[in-house]
């Protein structure tokens, strides 16, 4: 399936970014969030919290591996960086299959129990301020779903 890549140039612009990809998202998708630490994977996922309209304060789930939050639609923030190696299931499939908005950062580590239609996205540092973002959709919808926040 086809891939598509973006670039933002500061934190905001990326975040901005996640706020566009919040509003063209529907009950129950799941979106994946890989790259190297501090590439942005959480300051992605605070865009995406406030484009769906929550007021509380994301950030890093450090002494859990999900936190819940309640906007225009329930969102999962999972950061499952501690569960490399491990084959632990918290009970995945009931967020993957719920009626909220689910995002996991490090999901690579979870790779066996990801649901296959998903939204993969890779951030790569470029330099200090400049990333790239790349999204890779898996089936039809979130296909979509890209070509709309590209174009
Ligand atoms: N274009 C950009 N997009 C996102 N973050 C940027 C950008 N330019 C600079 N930054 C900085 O990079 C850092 C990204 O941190 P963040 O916590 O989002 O990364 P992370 O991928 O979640 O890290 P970790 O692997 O530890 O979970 C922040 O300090 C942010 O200010
Ligand atoms: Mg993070």
């Amino acid at each position: 399936m086809k891939k598509y890549c973006l670039e933002t140039g500061s934190e905001t612009e990326t975040k901005q970014l996640a706020h566009r990809l919040a509003k063209l998202l529907t009950p129950g998708d799941v979106i994946t969030l890989e790259g190297d630490l501090g590439t942005g994977k959480t300051t992605f996922t605070k865009g995406l919290g406030e484009g769906l309209g929550i007021t509380r304060t994301i950030n890093s789930p450090t002494f859990t591996i999900v936190k819940e939050y309640m906007g225009a639609l329930p969102f999962y923030h999972m950061d499952v960086y501690r569960l490399e190696n491990s084959d632990e299931d918290i009970g995945f499939d009931e967020y993957f299959h719920s009626d909220g908005i689910t995002v996991i950062e490090w999901a690579q580590f979870i790779e066996e129990y990801l649901p296959a239609e998903r939204l993969n996205i890779y951030i790569e540092r470029i330099d200090d301020k400049q990333r790239r973002i790349m999204f890779q959709p898996n089936g039809a919808y979130f296909d979509t779903v890209c070509k709309e926040l590209v174009q």
